[in-house]
């Protein structure tokens, strides 16, 4: 019984949030116009291409995928935080630190560069807009 409201409360407050939260709907159209195109030009290919099994279970082909994050390294997108937004923390040390185990892209793959100062300011500006 418990569970069974707990679910119909789940339900009703994702729908009333889906429906009219101008946060969401902006965060959504940024993500369409600046954000996904990056992610499928340096990411994609090993994080979800043709429903090929994301390394590290971080498929970075929906917006759901990526705020859900991977295996290891907590959430993907911590909204307000990109320090604890997985997404954000290992492109930086890819673009930073290439000798890091998490690094992203990864060092040793040569098919992908890792993203511009540009980039990472578009993405920070995304997780931590008001
Ligand atoms: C050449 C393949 C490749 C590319 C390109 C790539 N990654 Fe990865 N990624 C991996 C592998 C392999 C792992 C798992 C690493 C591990 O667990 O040691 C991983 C893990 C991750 C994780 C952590 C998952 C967890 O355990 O929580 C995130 C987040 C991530 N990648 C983000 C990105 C982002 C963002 C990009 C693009 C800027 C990117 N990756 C590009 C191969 C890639």
């Amino acid at each position: 019984m418990l569970r069974l409201s707990l679910l119909s409360l789940l339900c009703v407050s994702s729908f009333a949030f889906a429906a009219d939260d101008p946060k969401t709907a902006a965060r959504l159209a940024t993500f369409t116009k600046d954000i996904k195109p990056v992610l499928d030009k340096s990411c994609v290919s090993c994080h979800g291409k043709d429903g090929k099994k994301p390394k590290g279970g971080f498929n970075a082909t929906t917006l759901e995928g990526i705020e859900k994050g991977g295996k290891e390294e907590g959430k993907g997108i911590t909204w307000g935080d990109s320090e604890k937004s997985s997404l954000y923390r290992l492109s930086y040390l890819g673009a930073t630190a290439r000798n890091e185990d998490m690094a992203m892209p990864p060092k040793k793959d040569k098919n992908h560069e890792p993203l511009t100062a540009d980039q990472l300011a578009k993405l920070k500006a995304w997780i931590e807009a008001k």
